[in-house]
């Protein structure tokens, strides 16, 4: 037993700098171990096919906010249900935000982040625009290794699998009335996953009927609101044969935004790659910016443009856009083989296999993520547990 919580059964001194500058935070997270560990048989048997958000660590860390107490209470504990008041804020007015990252264990058995600094980033701007209180970078770098000390027998060694890790924060104040919250709560889980798409292209669907976000919208944070938003067009893609969507700007409905979970990238016949310009309303995606700058170093021409719908579909017919790709976290790159919409549907390359293009900047990113090329660019982080 330690600290002033019953049951915490030890103390995990996390490096958490900024923090420590603090005298007013806390600098350790209290840890409670499950009493009933996942066997190592059992966890080898999850491991071999986890797919993807279905399975997940023993542990969890929770973190709690308070205005005029600053965030306090840090803590890893056995996975388990939260106890949330029904009158709580997020209940009913959605004060809630999300993070998407992975570790990975390289073929020597290293356990490495890919730019974590760039979650806590996108993390603490999601909490600005939906007026949450803003977790500290060391704080939430500090949780992430708090878990991986606990759970880092989860992290799958298979090439194609990882740790996904969801840090999560909701309002929690007991009361009914629309305004910022006075308390938060932060919560880090772990899920060991595979791909999320299966092998092959995937089949997307153009939303002209729905947009995702308007300029000044809530677009660029990542909260819960915008995926709430994105099932119905979801449901509307999988009735046309599709498995995602592609937004387009809701002002004109003419230029692509964004896929529902992914941003998304276009290759031309000369080999060079097009992506959409951040423009307020699309998510600044961490593998979207990661693939400008590596495929920038590889000598492949990236640029960010505005693209025409129209002009896309034209391209694929006429053979000037030969591969179409969405990158992100969870779908690292993968291939779309047909773009479909209301007046017909075009395919790239065959329609089945990943171009060369996507091939070749696939395997830059997770070779530098899994420790395998040289991190020229420094966005690769070892655990030391
Ligand atoms: C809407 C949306 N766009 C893009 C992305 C890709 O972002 P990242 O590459 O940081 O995972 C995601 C995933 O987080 C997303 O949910």
């Amino acid at each position: 037993m330690c600290g002033n919580m019953p049951e915490c059964t030890a103390i995990l001194p996390v490096h958490v700098t900024a923090y420590l500058q603090d005298p007013g935070m806390m600098a350790d997270f209290c840890i409670e171990k499950t009493s009933t560990p996942t066997s190592p048989e059992r966890r080898a048997e999850l491991l071999k096919d986890p797919k993807f958000g279905r399975v997940f660590t023993d542990h969890m860390v929770v973190i709690r906010y308070k205005e005029g107490q600053g965030w306090h209470d840090a803590k890893v504990t056995p996975r388990r249900p939260l106890e949330i008041d029904p009158a709580s804020t997020v209940l009913h007015y959605g004060q809630e935000i999300f993070e998407g990252m992975k570790a990975y264990r390289g073929s020597d058995g290293e356990i490495r982040l890919f730019r974590p600094e760039a979650n806590a980033e996108r993390f603490a701007t999601s909490a600005r625009r939906l007026a949450m209180a803003e977790l500290p970078e060391d704080l939430f770098l500090g949780a992430i290794e708090a878990l991986l000390k606990v759970d880092h027998d989860w992290i799958p060694t298979n090439r194609d699998q990882s740790l996904y890790l969801r840090p999560l924060m909701i309002s929690n104040e007991v009361f009914l009335g629309v305004k910022r919250a006075d308390e938060y709560l932060f919560v880090l889980l772990a899920s060991p996953v595979g791909a999320y798409f299966s092998a092959g292209c995937v089949p997307v669907w153009v939303s002209e009927n729905y947009t995702r976000a308007a300029i000044g919208g809530t677009g660029e944070a990542k909260c819960g609101g915008n995926y709430a938003s994105s099932l119905v067009p979801q449901q509307e893609a999988a009735s046309k044969g599709c498995s995602q969507v592609l937004f387009l700007d809701a002002r004109e409905r003419r230029y692509i935004d964004e896929m529902g979970g992914m941003n998304v990238m276009f290759v031309r016949k000369d080999g060079s790659v097009v992506t959409p310009p951040l423009n307020g309303a699309i998510l600044r995606g961490i593998t979207r910016d990661s693939l400008l700058k590596l495929g920038r170093s590889m000598g492949i021409t990236m640029s960010e443009e505005p693209i025409a719908i129209d002009d896309v579909f034209a391209g694929a017919a006429s053979g000037e856009f030969v591969e179409a790709f969405a990158c992100g976290t969870a779908a690292v790159v993968s291939p779309i083989g047909i773009l479909r919409r209301e007046s017909g549907e075009v395919r790239f390359g065959d329609g089945e296999n990943a171009g060369p293009v996507a091939l070749r900047l696939k395997e830059a990113l997770t070779s530098l993520q899994r420790g395998e090329a040289e991190d020229s660019f420094g966005w690769v982080r070892r655990v030391s547990l």
